[in-house]
């Protein structure tokens, strides 16, 4: 028997994440990247010290009181931890970690990406072109809302969000911003500071969500806060899906209150909400914001410093409970 420690895998990892992963654990791999089910995943901690998942596994109280007492860290594939419950965590001697930073820049871009196309409406423009719909040109054909100079929103100035706002600064946006505390100067870079979402979402012609999941932003975009931006206006969000009113935010692009949204993440995924593919103001990416293969590698090996750093007996870099 391995003297290394037993780290269960719980999807397809990049293919240098798995080697090292192999090189220095006994490591439970899924090469055919089944998705567990709630069962098969507790079954498959049997005998493991560590699970390296991703945040297709939902980690509840339930699962976490029902994983084996072997099971010493849970060190996530994700920046996100909203899919694990981190107090039953904590409760049962758990440690869980993250992997922020390595993943603000791919998700940045993702970001912008939705802004444009939102915006210039890229997505009814692909499916003209790649329908043979695309019969002629006229001065009022596919005319959308430029981005250049316009006042940004950011809700959330984490890392992903100071990212947003340096790319968002190339375009000569104004930029905005709500967080639960002001930044410093140097990292404010001259943006403006709101202390309330309420105070911020007049001035946002477009809006980016990239706050975390947590009690206090779940459903944090409804109706009486669309309301509030000005019409015309533009939502993107790179955050999670819980953040936004589905409803609500429906209603205002069926409308015209909004311009169009550009969603890279749902409620419910991936089964969302039927509407937002009817609607031609949407443009829709199926949550790849971390999708590079230089983000996916980091995100692999950053996990795998946290997996080091405590079976070392030290204390993970990226520890959130
Ligand atoms: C990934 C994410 O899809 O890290 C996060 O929180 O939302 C994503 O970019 C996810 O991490 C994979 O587990």
């Amino acid at each position: 028997m391995s003297d290394k420690p037993t780290i269960l895998v719980t999807r397809k990892l990049p293919e240098a994440v798995e080697a090292r992963l192999s090189r220095d654990y006994d490591a439970r791999l899924n090469p055919d990247d089944i998705l567990y089910s709630k069962d098969e995943l507790i079954e498959r901690t049997s005998g493991v010290q560590g699970v390296l998942p991703c945040h297709t596994e939902q980690f509840t109280t339930d699962v976490i009181g029902r994983l084996p007492e072997e099971v010493k860290i849970i060190a996530n594939f994700s920046v996100g931890v909203d899919h694990v419950d981190l107090m039953a965590s904590k409760d049962k001697g758990i440690v869980v970690t993250n992997t922020p930073d390595v993943l603000s820049d791919a998700t940045a871009e993702i970001a912008i990406l939705l802004m444009l196309g939102a915006a210039r409406r890229a997505g009814e423009g692909e499916a003209l072109v790649r329908t043979q719909a695309w019969k002629d040109w006229n001065p009022s054909f596919m005319v959308g809302t430029q981005i250049t100079g316009k006042r940004f929103g950011i809700v959330g100035m984490g890392r992903v969000g100071q990212v947003v706002a340096d790319r968002a600064r190339c375009f000569g946006m104004e930029i905005h911003y709500h967080n639960r505390s002001r930044l410093t100067p140097e990292l404010e870079k001259g943006a403006t500071y709101h202390e309330t979402l309420e105070d911020m979402l007049p001035v946002c012609q477009i809006l980016s969500l990239n706050c975390p999941n947590t009690p206090d932003t779940v459903g944090l975009l409804n109706a009486e806060r669309i309301a509030r931006l000005p019409d015309g206006a533009i939502v993107i969000n790179t955050a999670r899906g819980v953040v936004v009113d589905d409803e609500a935010l429906i209603e205002a692009l069926q409308s015209g209150k909004l311009a169009a949204a550009g969603l890279d993440v749902f409620n419910n995924e991936p089964d969302i909400h039927p509407k937002y593919r009817d609607l031609k103001n949407t443009f829709l990416m199926p949550h790849i914001g971390s999708a590079t293969t230089e983000t996916r590698d980091a995100m692999g090996f950053r996990a795998l410093d946290n997996l080091d750093a405590f079976f070392k007996g030290e204390e993970p870099g990226d520890r959130v409970a």
